[in-house]
Protein backbone atom coordinates (compact mmCIF):
# COMPACT_ATOMS: atom_id res chain seq x y z
CA UNK A 1 0.00 0.00 0.00
CA UNK A 2 1.33 3.54 -1.14
CA UNK A 3 1.78 6.22 2.03
CA UNK A 4 1.85 10.12 1.02
CA UNK A 5 4.47 11.87 1.87
CA UNK A 6 4.07 12.83 5.66
CA UNK A 7 5.79 14.76 8.32
CA UNK A 8 5.41 12.97 11.76
CA UNK A 9 6.41 15.02 14.64
CA UNK A 10 6.79 12.99 18.20
CA UNK A 11 5.94 15.81 21.25
CA UNK A 12 7.95 13.44 23.69
CA UNK A 13 10.87 12.87 21.53
CA UNK A 14 13.42 12.11 24.06
CA UNK A 15 10.94 10.03 25.68
CA UNK A 16 10.97 6.35 26.56
CA UNK A 17 8.20 5.68 24.40
CA UNK A 18 9.45 7.31 21.66
CA UNK A 19 12.78 5.13 21.89
CA UNK A 20 11.38 2.16 22.31
CA UNK A 21 8.42 2.03 20.61
CA UNK A 22 7.68 4.86 17.75
CA UNK A 23 10.69 5.20 16.28
CA UNK A 24 11.36 1.18 16.28
CA UNK A 25 8.09 0.98 14.48
CA UNK A 26 9.00 3.86 11.80
CA UNK A 27 12.20 2.17 11.25
CA UNK A 28 10.18 -1.48 10.42
CA UNK A 29 7.73 0.90 7.76
CA UNK A 30 10.87 2.46 6.35
CA UNK A 31 12.59 -0.77 5.64
CA UNK A 32 9.72 -1.79 3.86
CA UNK A 33 9.73 1.02 1.67
CA UNK A 34 6.60 2.99 3.61
CA UNK A 35 8.61 6.35 4.65
CA UNK A 36 8.20 8.47 1.19
CA UNK A 37 11.72 9.91 1.25
CA UNK A 38 10.49 13.54 1.78
CA UNK A 39 8.49 12.35 4.93
CA UNK A 40 10.26 13.70 8.23
CA UNK A 41 10.35 12.61 12.07
CA UNK A 42 10.25 15.53 13.79
CA UNK A 43 11.54 14.75 17.73
CA UNK A 44 10.58 17.84 19.82
CA UNK A 45 11.47 18.25 23.92
CA UNK A 46 12.90 20.47 25.74
CA UNK A 47 16.40 19.13 25.85
CA UNK A 48 18.70 21.27 23.97
CA UNK A 49 19.58 19.34 21.32
CA UNK A 50 20.14 19.71 17.29
CA UNK A 51 19.35 17.00 14.56
CA UNK A 52 22.88 15.66 14.82
CA UNK A 53 22.30 14.92 18.83
CA UNK A 54 19.34 13.93 18.39
CA UNK A 55 20.26 11.36 15.88
CA UNK A 56 23.42 10.23 17.91
CA UNK A 57 21.31 9.88 20.95
CA UNK A 58 18.59 7.43 18.35
CA UNK A 59 21.16 5.73 17.04
CA UNK A 60 22.36 4.69 19.94
CA UNK A 61 19.28 3.11 21.08
CA UNK A 62 17.78 1.44 18.14
CA UNK A 63 21.93 0.21 17.29
CA UNK A 64 20.82 -3.49 19.13
CA UNK A 65 17.96 -3.94 16.78
CA UNK A 66 19.10 -2.23 13.61
CA UNK A 67 21.31 -2.92 10.89
CA UNK A 68 24.23 0.15 11.14
CA UNK A 69 23.79 0.93 7.60
CA UNK A 70 19.99 1.31 7.17
CA UNK A 71 19.70 3.18 10.58
CA UNK A 72 21.71 5.74 9.30
CA UNK A 73 19.95 6.04 6.44
CA UNK A 74 16.74 6.03 7.91
CA UNK A 75 17.94 8.75 10.59
CA UNK A 76 18.55 10.89 7.96
CA UNK A 77 14.87 11.82 7.85
CA UNK A 78 14.91 12.19 11.39
CA UNK A 79 15.22 15.51 12.88
CA UNK A 80 14.80 17.42 16.63
CA UNK A 81 13.47 20.93 17.57
CA UNK A 82 13.84 22.14 21.54
CA UNK A 83 10.61 23.08 22.37
CA UNK A 84 8.83 24.12 25.92
CA UNK A 85 5.08 23.56 25.53
CA UNK A 86 4.94 26.56 28.25
CA UNK A 87 7.16 28.66 26.65
CA UNK A 88 7.44 31.34 23.26
CA UNK A 89 11.10 30.45 22.07
CA UNK A 90 11.67 28.12 19.41
CA UNK A 91 7.71 28.00 18.26
CA UNK A 92 8.26 30.64 15.48
CA UNK A 93 11.22 28.24 14.12
CA UNK A 94 9.02 25.09 14.17
CA UNK A 95 6.37 26.53 12.96
CA UNK A 96 8.27 27.52 9.71
CA UNK A 97 9.80 24.35 9.68
CA UNK A 98 6.97 22.59 9.39
CA UNK A 99 4.89 24.79 7.21
CA UNK A 100 8.18 24.23 4.84
CA UNK A 101 5.98 20.86 3.88
CA UNK A 102 2.49 22.52 3.05
CA UNK A 103 1.55 19.31 1.19
CA UNK A 104 2.69 16.58 3.51
CA UNK A 105 -0.01 14.97 5.42
CA UNK A 106 0.66 16.37 9.15
CA UNK A 107 0.91 14.27 12.41
CA UNK A 108 1.49 15.60 16.04
CA UNK A 109 1.85 12.85 18.76
CA UNK A 110 1.24 14.03 21.67
CA UNK A 111 3.81 11.36 23.85
CA UNK A 112 3.95 13.62 26.86
CA UNK A 113 2.12 14.44 29.81
CA UNK A 114 -1.54 15.06 29.43
CA UNK A 115 -1.23 17.90 31.44
CA UNK A 116 0.62 19.46 28.26
CA UNK A 117 -1.87 18.39 25.71
CA UNK A 118 -3.93 21.49 25.87
CA UNK A 119 -0.86 24.12 25.83
CA UNK A 120 0.86 22.13 22.84
CA UNK A 121 -2.85 22.26 21.60
CA UNK A 122 -3.20 25.75 21.61
CA UNK A 123 0.52 26.55 19.91
CA UNK A 124 -0.08 24.61 16.89
CA UNK A 125 -3.47 26.02 16.73
CA UNK A 126 -2.09 29.61 17.09
CA UNK A 127 0.58 28.85 13.91
CA UNK A 128 -2.21 27.58 11.89
CA UNK A 129 -0.66 23.89 11.92
CA UNK A 130 -4.35 22.50 12.71
CA UNK A 131 -5.15 23.34 9.11
CA UNK A 132 -5.37 20.76 6.05
CA UNK A 133 -4.06 17.13 6.53
CA UNK A 134 -3.30 17.45 10.01
CA UNK A 135 -4.35 15.13 12.72
CA UNK A 136 -3.32 14.62 16.62
CA UNK A 137 -2.39 11.39 18.53
CA UNK A 138 -3.18 11.47 22.12
CA UNK A 139 -1.13 9.24 23.93
CA UNK A 140 -3.55 7.23 26.97
CA UNK A 141 -4.13 7.69 29.66
CA UNK A 142 -6.50 10.93 28.57
CA UNK A 143 -6.49 12.72 31.88
CA UNK A 144 -6.69 11.06 35.42
CA UNK A 145 -10.65 10.70 35.83
CA UNK A 146 -13.87 11.61 33.59
CA UNK A 147 -13.16 15.67 34.76
CA UNK A 148 -10.15 16.36 33.52
CA UNK A 149 -10.50 13.57 30.16
CA UNK A 150 -13.36 16.66 29.50
CA UNK A 151 -11.47 19.53 29.66
CA UNK A 152 -8.30 18.20 27.60
CA UNK A 153 -11.05 16.57 24.94
CA UNK A 154 -12.48 20.05 25.44
CA UNK A 155 -9.31 22.24 24.76
CA UNK A 156 -7.94 19.97 22.11
CA UNK A 157 -11.55 20.10 20.57
CA UNK A 158 -11.49 23.67 19.72
CA UNK A 159 -8.13 23.02 18.08
CA UNK A 160 -8.49 19.89 15.93
CA UNK A 161 -11.69 18.07 15.43
CA UNK A 162 -13.27 14.57 15.96
CA UNK A 163 -12.15 13.75 12.55
CA UNK A 164 -8.38 14.61 12.98
CA UNK A 165 -8.29 13.92 16.82
CA UNK A 166 -6.75 10.20 17.13
CA UNK A 167 -6.61 8.93 20.78
CA UNK A 168 -4.34 5.88 20.54
CA UNK A 169 -4.69 2.52 22.58
CA UNK A 170 -1.79 0.47 21.03
CA UNK A 171 -3.26 -2.68 22.46
CA UNK A 172 -6.01 -2.12 19.55
CA UNK A 173 -3.18 -2.38 17.06
CA UNK A 174 -1.68 -5.58 17.85
CA UNK A 175 -2.50 -8.52 15.47
CA UNK A 176 -3.89 -10.91 18.08
CA UNK A 177 -6.19 -8.40 18.99
CA UNK A 178 -7.82 -7.48 15.00
CA UNK A 179 -7.36 -11.38 14.77
CA UNK A 180 -10.39 -11.05 17.60
CA UNK A 181 -12.56 -9.60 14.98
CA UNK A 182 -11.37 -11.99 12.03
CA UNK A 183 -12.19 -15.44 14.21
CA UNK A 184 -15.24 -13.87 15.68
CA UNK A 185 -16.88 -12.28 12.46
CA UNK A 186 -14.73 -14.98 10.02
CA UNK A 187 -16.30 -18.21 11.29
CA UNK A 188 -19.23 -19.63 11.64
CA UNK A 189 -18.91 -22.02 14.30
CA UNK A 190 -18.32 -19.17 17.22
CA UNK A 191 -20.73 -16.40 17.00
CA UNK A 192 -23.96 -19.15 17.95
CA UNK A 193 -22.21 -19.89 21.02
CA UNK A 194 -21.11 -16.44 21.98
CA UNK A 195 -23.86 -15.54 24.70
CA UNK A 196 -24.42 -16.43 28.30
CA UNK A 197 -26.21 -19.62 27.26
CA UNK A 198 -23.12 -21.28 26.25
CA UNK A 199 -20.29 -19.15 27.65
CA UNK A 200 -19.22 -19.95 31.46
CA UNK A 201 -17.24 -16.80 32.09
CA UNK A 202 -13.77 -14.79 30.24
CA UNK A 203 -10.75 -14.28 31.66
CA UNK A 204 -8.55 -11.13 30.29
CA UNK A 205 -5.25 -11.07 31.93
CA UNK A 206 -2.25 -8.76 30.63
CA UNK A 207 0.77 -9.93 33.20
CA UNK A 208 3.96 -8.25 33.05
CA UNK A 209 7.16 -9.38 34.59
CA UNK A 210 8.92 -5.37 34.07
CA UNK A 211 8.98 -3.56 37.00
CA UNK A 212 8.02 -0.07 36.46
CA UNK A 213 11.55 1.28 36.04
CA UNK A 214 12.53 4.64 35.58
CA UNK A 215 8.59 5.21 34.51
CA UNK A 216 8.35 5.58 38.19
CA UNK A 217 7.33 9.46 38.02
CA UNK A 218 4.05 8.54 35.95
CA UNK A 219 2.95 5.54 37.08
CA UNK A 220 2.82 6.61 40.77
CA UNK A 221 0.14 8.87 39.72
CA UNK A 222 -1.63 6.84 37.47
CA UNK A 223 -1.77 3.16 39.07
CA UNK A 224 -2.63 -0.04 37.23
CA UNK A 225 -6.24 0.87 36.56
CA UNK A 226 -5.13 4.17 34.72
CA UNK A 227 -2.71 2.83 33.20
CA UNK A 228 -3.92 -0.66 31.76
CA UNK A 229 -7.40 -1.43 32.46
CA UNK A 230 -9.19 1.88 32.10
CA UNK A 231 -7.87 1.49 28.48
CA UNK A 232 -6.43 -1.61 27.39
CA UNK A 233 -8.11 -4.42 29.38
CA UNK A 234 -11.68 -2.46 28.66
CA UNK A 235 -10.80 -2.65 25.25
CA UNK A 236 -10.16 -6.07 25.12
CA UNK A 237 -13.40 -6.71 26.94
CA UNK A 238 -15.21 -4.59 24.30
CA UNK A 239 -13.85 -6.43 21.21
CA UNK A 240 -14.56 -9.66 23.01
CA UNK A 241 -18.19 -8.71 24.26
CA UNK A 242 -19.21 -6.49 21.10
CA UNK A 243 -22.08 -6.87 18.88
CA UNK A 244 -21.52 -8.06 15.45
CA UNK A 245 -20.74 -4.11 13.99
CA UNK A 246 -22.42 -4.14 10.12
CA UNK A 247 -19.21 -3.55 8.39
CA UNK A 248 -14.99 -2.31 9.68
CA UNK A 249 -16.35 0.69 9.16
CA UNK A 250 -14.63 3.24 12.16
CA UNK A 251 -18.33 4.02 13.56
CA UNK A 252 -19.69 0.82 12.78
CA UNK A 253 -17.10 -0.56 15.49
CA UNK A 254 -16.68 1.93 17.52
CA UNK A 255 -20.82 1.84 17.94
CA UNK A 256 -21.10 -1.43 19.19
CA UNK A 257 -17.81 -1.03 21.98
CA UNK A 258 -19.36 2.11 23.42
CA UNK A 259 -22.76 0.11 23.68
CA UNK A 260 -20.67 -2.25 25.76
CA UNK A 261 -18.82 0.10 27.72
CA UNK A 262 -22.49 1.30 28.77
CA UNK A 263 -23.91 -2.09 29.33
CA UNK A 264 -21.06 -2.19 32.36
CA UNK A 265 -22.34 -2.70 35.61
CA UNK A 266 -21.19 0.01 38.20
CA UNK A 267 -18.89 -0.84 40.92
CA UNK A 268 -18.83 1.18 43.38
CA UNK A 269 -18.05 1.69 47.26
CA UNK A 270 -20.86 -0.57 47.91
CA UNK A 271 -19.41 -3.77 45.84
CA UNK A 272 -15.80 -2.87 45.50
CA UNK A 273 -14.31 -4.44 48.15
CA UNK A 274 -15.83 -8.07 46.68
CA UNK A 275 -15.32 -7.30 43.04
CA UNK A 276 -11.92 -5.97 43.16
CA UNK A 277 -8.34 -6.91 44.64
CA UNK A 278 -5.84 -4.25 44.42
CA UNK A 279 -1.95 -5.12 44.79
CA UNK A 280 1.56 -3.60 45.07
CA UNK A 281 4.92 -5.77 44.39
CA UNK A 282 7.35 -6.16 47.27
CA UNK A 283 10.94 -7.66 47.14
CA UNK A 284 11.17 -11.11 45.08
CA UNK A 285 12.64 -13.10 42.42
CA UNK A 286 11.69 -12.11 39.25
CA UNK A 287 12.98 -14.21 35.71
CA UNK A 288 15.89 -15.85 38.08
CA UNK A 289 16.83 -12.54 39.44
CA UNK A 290 16.41 -10.54 43.10
CA UNK A 291 14.34 -7.61 42.23
CA UNK A 292 13.39 -4.82 44.47
CA UNK A 293 9.55 -3.85 45.50
CA UNK A 294 7.94 -1.03 44.06
CA UNK A 295 8.71 1.29 46.48
CA UNK A 296 12.29 1.02 46.92
CA UNK A 297 12.50 1.09 42.89
CA UNK A 298 10.39 4.18 43.28
CA UNK A 299 12.13 5.73 46.62
CA UNK A 300 9.32 6.07 47.96
CA UNK A 301 7.93 3.42 50.17
CA UNK A 302 5.06 4.88 51.84
CA UNK A 303 3.36 4.88 48.01
CA UNK A 304 -0.04 3.02 47.71
CA UNK A 305 -0.35 3.09 43.97
CA UNK A 306 -1.55 -0.46 43.13
CA UNK A 307 0.55 -2.19 40.60
CA UNK A 308 -1.87 -4.78 40.42
CA UNK A 309 -5.12 -5.47 39.76
CA UNK A 310 -8.06 -8.18 39.58
CA UNK A 311 -11.52 -7.69 39.23
CA UNK A 312 -14.74 -8.91 38.78
CA UNK A 313 -16.85 -7.01 35.63
CA UNK A 314 -19.92 -7.84 34.67
CA UNK A 315 -21.81 -6.79 31.23
CA UNK A 316 -25.81 -5.99 31.85
CA UNK A 317 -27.11 -7.32 28.42
CA UNK A 318 -29.02 -9.70 27.15
CA UNK A 319 -26.12 -11.56 25.37
CA UNK A 320 -23.77 -11.80 28.63
CA UNK A 321 -26.05 -11.45 31.62
CA UNK A 322 -24.70 -13.47 34.44
CA UNK A 323 -21.20 -14.43 32.58
CA UNK A 324 -18.52 -13.06 34.57
CA UNK A 325 -15.65 -10.71 32.55
CA UNK A 326 -12.67 -11.36 35.36
CA UNK A 327 -9.56 -9.03 34.61
CA UNK A 328 -6.03 -9.00 35.59
CA UNK A 329 -3.21 -7.24 35.39
CA UNK A 330 0.01 -6.69 37.41
CA UNK A 331 3.48 -5.93 37.16
CA UNK A 332 6.17 -8.29 38.48
CA UNK A 333 4.51 -11.14 37.70
CA UNK A 334 5.26 -14.72 37.68
CA UNK A 335 5.34 -14.84 33.49
CA UNK A 336 4.59 -12.47 30.83
CA UNK A 337 1.58 -13.14 29.00
CA UNK A 338 -1.34 -11.20 27.78
CA UNK A 339 -4.28 -13.49 26.44
CA UNK A 340 -8.61 -14.06 26.81
CA UNK A 341 -9.77 -16.99 27.73
CA UNK A 342 -13.20 -17.52 26.75
CA UNK A 343 -14.48 -21.09 28.91
CA UNK A 344 -17.62 -22.38 27.46
CA UNK A 345 -20.38 -24.17 29.63
CA UNK A 346 -20.02 -27.58 30.81
CA UNK A 347 -21.90 -30.93 28.34
CA UNK A 348 -25.31 -30.94 30.07
CA UNK A 349 -25.14 -34.43 30.73
CA UNK A 350 -22.38 -36.74 31.14
CA UNK A 351 -22.20 -40.47 29.35
CA UNK A 352 -19.03 -41.18 30.86
CA UNK A 353 -18.28 -43.00 33.80
CA UNK A 354 -15.77 -41.86 36.50
CA UNK A 355 -13.18 -44.07 35.43
CA UNK A 356 -12.59 -42.32 31.99
CA UNK A 357 -11.52 -39.26 33.99
CA UNK A 358 -13.43 -36.40 34.37
CA UNK A 359 -15.07 -33.75 31.65
CA UNK A 360 -13.38 -30.57 31.13
CA UNK A 361 -15.33 -27.23 30.02
CA UNK A 362 -13.96 -26.28 26.43
CA UNK A 363 -11.87 -23.06 26.59
CA UNK A 364 -10.91 -20.96 23.92
CA UNK A 365 -7.80 -19.43 24.29
CA UNK A 366 -6.11 -16.46 22.34
CA UNK A 367 -2.62 -15.72 23.22
CA UNK A 368 -1.94 -11.86 23.03
CA UNK A 369 1.45 -11.80 23.53
CA UNK A 370 4.46 -14.09 23.64
CA UNK A 371 3.98 -16.95 21.38
CA UNK A 372 1.34 -15.62 19.82
CA UNK A 373 -1.81 -17.88 18.77
CA UNK A 374 -4.96 -19.57 19.46
CA UNK A 375 -5.24 -22.72 21.21
CA UNK A 376 -9.21 -24.64 21.53
CA UNK A 377 -8.93 -27.21 24.50
CA UNK A 378 -11.29 -30.22 23.45
CA UNK A 379 -12.18 -33.29 25.57
CA UNK A 380 -10.65 -35.89 23.25
CA UNK A 381 -10.11 -39.97 23.95
CA UNK A 382 -6.55 -41.15 24.71
CA UNK A 383 -5.25 -43.13 22.14
CA UNK A 384 -4.95 -46.90 22.96
CA UNK A 385 -6.68 -49.89 23.88
CA UNK A 386 -6.56 -49.54 28.17
CA UNK A 387 -10.14 -48.21 27.77
CA UNK A 388 -11.67 -44.92 27.22
CA UNK A 389 -9.49 -42.50 28.94
CA UNK A 390 -11.02 -38.74 28.60
CA UNK A 391 -8.16 -36.15 27.73
CA UNK A 392 -7.72 -32.70 27.94
CA UNK A 393 -5.74 -31.19 24.94
CA UNK A 394 -5.38 -27.81 22.50
CA UNK A 395 -6.01 -27.89 19.12
CA UNK A 396 -3.17 -25.71 19.06
CA UNK A 397 -2.33 -22.57 16.16
CA UNK A 398 1.00 -20.86 16.66
CA UNK A 399 0.99 -17.78 14.17
CA UNK A 400 4.49 -18.16 13.86
CA UNK A 401 4.68 -21.55 12.92
CA UNK A 402 2.05 -21.31 11.19
CA UNK A 403 2.87 -18.28 8.69
CA UNK A 404 6.49 -18.15 9.48
CA UNK A 405 6.71 -14.50 9.66
CA UNK A 406 7.27 -12.11 13.36
CA UNK A 407 4.47 -9.93 14.22
CA UNK A 408 4.76 -6.33 13.30
CA UNK A 409 4.80 -4.04 16.45
CA UNK A 410 1.07 -2.48 17.22
CA UNK A 411 2.73 0.90 16.74
CA UNK A 412 3.70 0.32 13.10
CA UNK A 413 -0.19 -0.31 12.21
CA UNK A 414 -1.20 2.53 14.33
CA UNK A 415 1.14 4.98 13.09
CA UNK A 416 0.11 4.35 9.32
CA UNK A 417 -3.43 4.17 10.22
CA UNK A 418 -3.18 7.71 11.40
CA UNK A 419 -1.37 8.96 8.50
CA UNK A 420 -3.66 7.53 6.34
CA UNK A 421 -6.53 9.25 8.45
CA UNK A 422 -8.13 5.60 9.28
CA UNK A 423 -9.62 6.13 12.63
CA UNK A 424 -11.02 2.30 13.93
CA UNK A 425 -8.10 0.92 15.95
CA UNK A 426 -8.38 4.10 17.78
CA UNK A 427 -10.96 5.58 20.27
CA UNK A 428 -13.59 7.85 20.16
CA UNK A 429 -14.02 10.96 22.62
CA UNK A 430 -17.32 9.07 23.98
CA UNK A 431 -15.64 5.85 24.51
CA UNK A 432 -13.11 7.25 26.30
CA UNK A 433 -15.92 9.31 28.40
CA UNK A 434 -17.48 5.96 29.08
CA UNK A 435 -14.75 4.02 30.18
CA UNK A 436 -14.24 6.92 33.14
CA UNK A 437 -17.27 6.65 33.63
CA UNK A 438 -17.27 3.39 35.31
CA UNK A 439 -13.12 3.32 36.47
CA UNK A 440 -14.08 6.36 38.26
CA UNK A 441 -16.33 5.15 40.98
CA UNK A 442 -13.64 2.18 41.51
CA UNK A 443 -11.14 4.47 42.17
CA UNK A 444 -12.97 6.55 44.41
CA UNK A 445 -14.16 3.43 46.23
CA UNK A 446 -10.60 2.41 46.68
CA UNK A 447 -9.45 5.96 47.92
CA UNK A 448 -12.45 6.42 50.44
CA UNK A 449 -11.64 3.20 51.33
CA UNK A 450 -7.94 4.08 52.84
CA UNK A 451 -7.20 0.39 52.66
CA UNK A 452 -3.55 0.28 51.31
CA UNK A 453 -3.20 -2.01 48.44
CA UNK A 454 -2.45 -5.59 49.24
CA UNK A 455 1.33 -6.24 48.87
CA UNK A 456 2.56 -9.43 46.44
CA UNK A 457 6.13 -10.99 46.34
CA UNK A 458 7.29 -10.03 42.88
CA UNK A 459 7.68 -12.70 40.70
CA UNK A 460 4.17 -14.52 41.61
CA UNK A 461 0.90 -14.48 40.66
CA UNK A 462 -0.32 -11.11 42.70
CA UNK A 463 -1.70 -11.05 45.75
CA UNK A 464 -3.63 -14.31 47.01
CA UNK A 465 -6.80 -12.18 47.55
CA UNK A 466 -7.01 -12.25 43.90
CA UNK A 467 -7.07 -15.89 43.55
CA UNK A 468 -9.76 -15.98 46.23
CA UNK A 469 -11.78 -13.58 43.95
CA UNK A 470 -11.97 -16.28 41.13
CA UNK A 471 -12.28 -19.12 43.50
CA UNK A 472 -15.16 -17.89 45.71
CA UNK A 473 -17.56 -18.82 41.95
CA UNK A 474 -16.20 -22.12 41.77
CA UNK A 475 -13.69 -21.08 39.34
CA UNK A 476 -9.85 -20.67 38.29
CA UNK A 477 -7.39 -18.22 36.98
CA UNK A 478 -6.07 -19.60 33.52
CA UNK A 479 -2.63 -20.85 33.13
CA UNK A 480 -1.03 -22.96 30.79
CA UNK A 481 2.45 -21.33 31.17
C1 LIG B 1 1.48 0.76 28.25
C2 LIG B 1 1.56 0.96 29.73
O1 LIG B 1 0.37 1.42 27.73
O2 LIG B 1 1.39 -0.62 27.97
C3 LIG B 1 2.75 0.21 30.30
O3 LIG B 1 1.68 2.34 30.02
C4 LIG B 1 2.73 -1.24 29.88
O4 LIG B 1 2.79 0.31 31.71
C5 LIG B 1 2.52 -1.38 28.40
O5 LIG B 1 3.94 -1.83 30.25
C6 LIG B 1 2.30 -2.82 28.00
O6 LIG B 1 2.31 -2.90 26.61
P1 LIG B 1 2.77 -4.21 25.87
O7 LIG B 1 2.52 -3.93 24.43
O8 LIG B 1 4.21 -4.42 26.21
O9 LIG B 1 1.91 -5.31 26.41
Amino acid sequence: QTVEPFDLVIFGGTGDLAARKLLPALFHRFLDHQLPPSSRIVGVAREALDDAGYRAQLREALIAICDARQLDEFLQQVFYRPLDARKDEGWDDFAAFIGAEPDHVRVFYLSTSPELFVDICKRLGHYGLNQGKSRVVLEKPIGRDLDSANRINDAVGQVFDETQTFRIDHYLGKETVQNLLVLRFGNALFEPLWNSAHIDHVQITVAETLGVGHRGAYYDRAGALRDMVQNHMLQLLCMVAMEPPSSLAPDAVRDEKLKVLHSLKPIDAGNAGQLTVRGQYRAGVAEGASVPGYGEELGNAKSDTETFVALKAEIGNWRWAGVPFYLRTGKRLAHRVSEIAVTFKPVPHSIFDAASGSLTQNRLVLRLQPDEGVKLWLTIKHPGPGGLRLRHVPLDMSFAEAFGVSQPDAYERLLLDVVRGNPTLFMRRDEVEAAWRWAGPILAAWSDSGEAPRPYAAGSWGPSASVALIERDGRTWHDDN
